[in-house]
């Protein structure tokens, strides 16, 4: 039985007294038992939130971090650091991060590789472009993506590793992929877990889907047989739609 899975990303939202108002919404809701769900807010205000949630089954993660233990990186945050404040899993390779900050996919196998050997779950994000779809290119871009970032990780690691799928066409467009070409991709990328890795481990890792999921689509795309959640950006800072999500399973 996959673990089911919604985290929000709160992205470059919500400074702290939002953060307390959103927090003390989402403290109001009840929270499914079979249903882990996750808030990722931005580094200042990881702590509070850790401190807010503490009797609370929601979980904290962090956007990013850097993939070094210390030192001379103005302006970046350790996996150390992340721990320090209560943090459990990070977010690693978002197509933003990819994009705006050029993360390719040897930087986020090290990233993968340090967060592991700080016991920090890894939500790792793959996802194709527009242009590689329209030329057919989407499976192997993803196939890429978890060769080169993902599956050197050793089969026990893999207990850490969540996989996110976000077309990046997707997000925060407003334009959700169907149903259908998600669990299409969904299914795919379990092949390529079961060809590089086994099939029972295959069959054991969540796979979540991201990019413009709302509470008027999630119950579909969550039925899916291969999507075990979903990784939610915008929908996720108002407590009730994050909520509405996340208990849209079927
Ligand atoms: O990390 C979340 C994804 O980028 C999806 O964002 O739900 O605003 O499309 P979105």
């Amino acid at each position: 039985m996959r673990k089911k899975i919604v985290a929000g990303n709160w992205k470059m939202n919500n400074d702290l007294a939002q953060t307390e108002l959103l927090l003390k919404d989402l403290k109001k809701q009840i929270i499914p038992e079979d249903v882990e769900v996750i808030i990722a807010p931005p580094f200042t205000n990881l702590h509070h939130s850790f401190v807010s949630l503490r009797d609370h089954p929601i979980g904290v993660a962090a956007q990013n971090m850097h993939q070094s233990n210390e030192g001379a990186f103005t302006g970046e945050i350790s996996a150390a650091m992340l721990k320090s404040v209560g943090v459990e899993s990070v977010i690693l390779g978002h197509s933003e991060r990819r994009a705006y900050f050029k993360e390719d996919d040897a930087l986020l196998a090290e990233k993968v590789n340090t967060a592991l050997e700080h016991e920090l779950d890894v939500i790792f994000c793959i996802g194709e472009e527009l242009e590689d779809r329209k030329k057919d290119g989407h499976f192997n871009v993803i196939k890429t993506q978890l060769e080169n970032g993902l599956f050197h990780i050793s089969e026990n690691n893999w207990k850490q590793v969540v996989i996110a799928y976000e077309p990046v066409w997707a997000i925060g467009t407003g334009e959700t992929a169907s149903p259908e070409q998600v669990q299409e991709m969904h299914e795919y990328i379990r092949r390529m877990i079961a060809e590089n890795c086994g099939s029972e481990l295959a069959e054991s890792v969540s796979v979540l889907y991201g990019g413009s999921v709302k509470p008027e689509n999630a119950g579909e795309i969550f039925s899916q047989k291969d999507v075990d959640g979903g990784l939610i950006g915008g929908a996720s800072l108002d407590a009730e739609s994050f909520m509405a999500i996340v208990n849209a399973f079927p």
